[in-house]
């Protein structure tokens, strides 16, 4: 998350002076997503698991726009390792097939008006296939022979595979020597991809591996996430503006509500879902990750260890959920199509959750009794990932005696997708003789302030790992807490915990809003009209 001083191009966006409470485009000028950066240092970029879906979907998506926005440097070389024999021409042109199609896909975020041959044939030239099993000592063999071994070579090896090939690649890169930095200065740097183990052991055990062939500093722990500017900016909303930070406490806040709800169903990856699950999916990676943007402390600056360090130790915070705290459920057929069970390679009498809804506190000076609600589940009334920061209602009713009995509390929201910005729920007065009090909503767009360039959410985390900058990546220690607190959940002592069901196209399980009730509080709509239980 490399900062940029504040350039004419990075100056403050006017709202136009309005008196409705919708925020109107300012400037029309707009900033673009690569303002004021360099291209990245030249290196190579070993992906492991070249015919993959992540490769095509979002890393050569993502290298695309990083290359129409200049950002890459002319010396980068991209070796795609996959098992079965095939012609770098033919990985390539697959490659530019699917990119194309997602281009003139509206709905997927590489859509785009024109597809840029050039900023295509730039990555084209650049890509090299080769065939090897992931497990094989000869794949490292001949992966050593192309990588230029002159001292001083920059090698970005991302393992774009399966979760039980991460220690056998990494054995073999380390006892290859691939992974050593050379004194002439050049990087080694291995990208691993979530999940980061299953639950705390694994996880553990995974680090205390890798952690054998290569340093802390070379490893990048990949939670896309991080990757979304919606995401980067929790930190500009809370540390750039002078109103909210002083509110950023248990003495203002009520709660808050974090979602990530999908319409989606599994996908297809029935296989997968099966062995992880809603909470394992999503919860102590995605999920904490808010969390830890919306409740850690300010950092001293914006250094990836000052960072990560207040990260880590809100992470630490975290008091160990129990029982209590979770509600799992399953979609069941509704209105938005067949249950989970009747998935390709689901069981017929599957248990595993496709929704989870959490209660987690904080344990520190800050957050002490405050609870964060988290919620995330698969063919959900609405796709909506948002944090919800509620405020205390007002310490004294000054309206008594009039017509107004009660206050809406407010509610600053920010919005991570699909749509882009931050909304404050407040109370004003409805014009009128009489004293009346009506909520109002006023709300940014990032779209009417800023171009938003295409982007799936990997182009900052490639830039920054080609430039060193470990700020958006998780460190050992954090990973490790995060299942910690969730241990609880995934080997319950007391045996499985129950799974509810809920139609699909629902807002989850009843007793999710139970999870709330006890404590006098309710979930937000996600979609009014959709979701009566
Ligand atoms: C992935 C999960 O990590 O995140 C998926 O494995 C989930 O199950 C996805 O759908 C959600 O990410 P996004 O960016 O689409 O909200």
């Amino acid at each position: 998350m490399s900062t940029t001083p504040n350039t004419p191009e990075s100056a403050t966006h006017t709202t136009s002076g309005t008196n409705d409470s919708k925020v109107r485009p300012g400037s029309a000028s707009s900033t673009p997503s690569a303002a004021g950066k360099h291209p990245a240092p030249p290196c190579t970029l070993v992906i492991f698991g070249a015919g993959g879906d992540l490769t095509k979907r979002l890393l050569m998506p993502a290298l695309y726009n990083l290359s129409v926005d200049g950002l890459l440097d002319a010396g980068m070389k991209i070796i795609g390792v996959n098992h079965g024999q095939r012609e770098t021409a033919a990985w390539r042109d697959d490659l530019k097939k699917s990119l194309q199609q997602f281009a003139a896909d509206k709905a997927s975020t590489f859509h785009t008006a024109q597809f840029d041959e050039k900023a295509w044939d730039w990555i084209a030239q650049r890509l090299e296939y080769m065939a090897g099993e992931f497990e094989t000592d000869d794949t490292f063999t001949n992966l050593k022979q192309r990588i230029d071994a002159k001292p001083g070579s920059n090698v970005i090896f991302y393992l774009a595979v399966s979760a039980r090939f991460f220690k056998p690649i990494s054995e073999h890169l380390g006892k290859a020597g691939l992974l050593k930095e050379g004194d002439g200065g050049g990087f080694r740097r291995l990208v691993i991809e979530k999940p980061f183990g299953t639950d705390l052991a694994s996880a553990r055990d995974l680090n205390a591996h890798i952690l054998g062939y290569a340093k802390e500093s070379q490893i990048y722990r990949i939670d896309h996430f991080l990757g979304k500017d919606t995401v980067q900016s929790i930190l500009a909303v809370r540390f750039a503006n002078a109103l909210f930070e002083p509110l950023w406490r248990r003495e203002y806040l009520d709660h808050v509500q974090i979602t990530a709800s999908e319409t989606i169903g599994v996908e297809g990856r029935g296989k997968f879902y099966e062995q992880t699950g809603a909470f394992r999916d999503m919860v102590p990676n995605h999920l904490f990750q808010l969390l830890g943007m919306v409740a850690m402390e300010p950092p001293n600056s914006f250094d990836a260890e000052a960072v990560r360090d207040k990260k880590a130790d809100l992470f630490d915070a975290i008091q160990p959920l129990t029982r209590a705290d979770v509600v799992f459920g399953q979609y069941e057929t509704g209105p938005a199509g067949p249950g989970y069970r009747e998935e390709p390679d689901v069981a017929a009498d599957s248990h595993t959750e496709t929704y989870a809804a959490a209660r987690v506190f904080v344990d520190n000076w800050r957050w002490a009794g405050v609870p964060f609600y988290l919620r995330t589940g698969k063919r959900m009334a609405a796709r909506r990932t948002e944090i919800a920061v509620h405020l205390k209602t007002v310490p004294f009713r000054l309206f008594r005696d009039t017509a107004v009995d009660t206050l809406t509390p407010n509610v600053l929201t920010l919005r991570i997708d699909p749509t882009h910005g931050t909304s404050f729920d407040f109370n004003v007065k409805v014009p009128g003789p009489m004293m009346q009090i009506g909520p109002v909503q006023s709300a940014f767009n990032y779209s009417d302030f800023f171009a938003e360039g295409a982007n799936v959410g990997y182009e900052t985390l490639l830039y920054d790992c080609m430039l060193g900058d470990e700020t958006l990546f998780q460190r050992a220690d954090s990973i490790e807490t995060s299942w910690a607190a969730v241990e609880n959940v995934l080997h319950p002592k007391d045996g499985p915990l129950p799974v509810h069901g809920y139609p699909a196209g629902n807002a989850g399980p009843e007793e999710s809003d139970q999870l709330l009730a006890r404590d006098g509080r309710t979930w937000r709509p996600l979609s009014p009209a959709r979701e009566k239980k």
